[in-house]
């Protein structure tokens, strides 16, 4: 997505995003924090810090986080939380100079992103120590994936039928971006933090969807919303769905050390 696109879907987002999320899990973010710590990191940019859902946590375990995001709606969300050192900028062309920080991060970023490698190689200009990213390298088996996505996909295929133009869901499931990219751009170290097996109704989605949480409604008028959303409730009921969570932690390291 470009960078004015990302400003103007976010921002709308923001006001909903933390209601809509679920926290990070408290284990991922204490082994980041670990990982960061054995990497000799105190001073870390996070790109695409939104509303501060992992730099607060950071920040609170002792690193010194200075978040970088598009949107002003989603800075405004972590400033609100206490983060003091937020910067609005692109994660394309970074306003720092080179080597400003010890690490980079991006954490549920790169999927939103058209150009994750152009990103990557930007945040390891700015990083002296290395780049990291939170990532789902496995989820489960494709069929079950796309059972996570099936609320979704009801919603969006009634809003077609109205013809709204709104983009099919990927038939791969979740995830399957960033899998991609560690494919084509392999991180020097893939290390996995936690391993959980999830369980979540359907209905949840619908929630997130309902309260425009999901930038392919924003512009969906609210009776056609709402109608497709009642069609998507009768179908999925209060039927679960369980999955295989894994997050783990890619790093790069700048090509000088990744040689040694
Ligand atoms: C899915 S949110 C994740 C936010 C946060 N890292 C988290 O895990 O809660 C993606 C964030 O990336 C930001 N973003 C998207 N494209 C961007 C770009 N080109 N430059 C900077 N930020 C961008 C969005 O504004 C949004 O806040």
């Amino acid at each position: 997505m470009p960078f004015p696109q990302a400003a103007r879907e976010f921002d709308r987002i923001s006001p909903e995003y933390d209601a809509t999320r679920d926290p990070l899990d408290p284990e991922t973010v204490r082994k980041v924090s670990e990982a960061l710590r054995e990497h000799g990191v105190s001073d870390l940019l996070e790109v695409g810090v939104g509303t501060g859902r992992v730099a607060a946590p950071l920040l609170a375990s002792g690193v010194r986080v200075t978040g970088l995001d598009a949107s002003q709606g989603m800075l405004s969300r972590a400033r609100a939380k206490g983060i003091p050192r937020l910067v609005r900028g692109n994660a394309y062309r970074l306003p720092f100079a080179d080597r400003s920080f010890d690490a980079t991060l991006f954490v549920h970023v790169l999927h939103v992103l058209d150009e994750p490698p152009v990103a990557i190689a930007e945040a390891s200009r700015v990083a002296r120590r290395g780049t990291f990213a939170l990532v789902r390298p496995r989820e489960g088996p494709p069929d079950r994936m796309r059972e996570g996505f099936s609320a979704r996909r009801i919603v969006y295929r009634v809003l077609r039928e109205q013809g709204y133009n709104i983009p099919s869901v990927g038939r791969r499931g979740p995830g399957a971006k960033e899998r991609e990219l560690l494919a084509t751009y392999p991180p020097d170290q893939l290390v996995t933090l936690t391993d959980r097996t999830v369980t979540e109704p359907l209905a949840r989605t619908l929630d997130m969807i309902s309260r425009r949480a999901s930038r392919h409604v924003l512009d969906v008028p609210p009776e056609a919303l709402a109608r497709a959303i009642e069609v998507a409730r009768a179908e999925v009921g209060d039927r679960t769905f369980t999955y295989h969570r894994v997050e783990a932690l890619a790093t790069w390291v700048p090509r000088a050390e990744a040689s040694v």
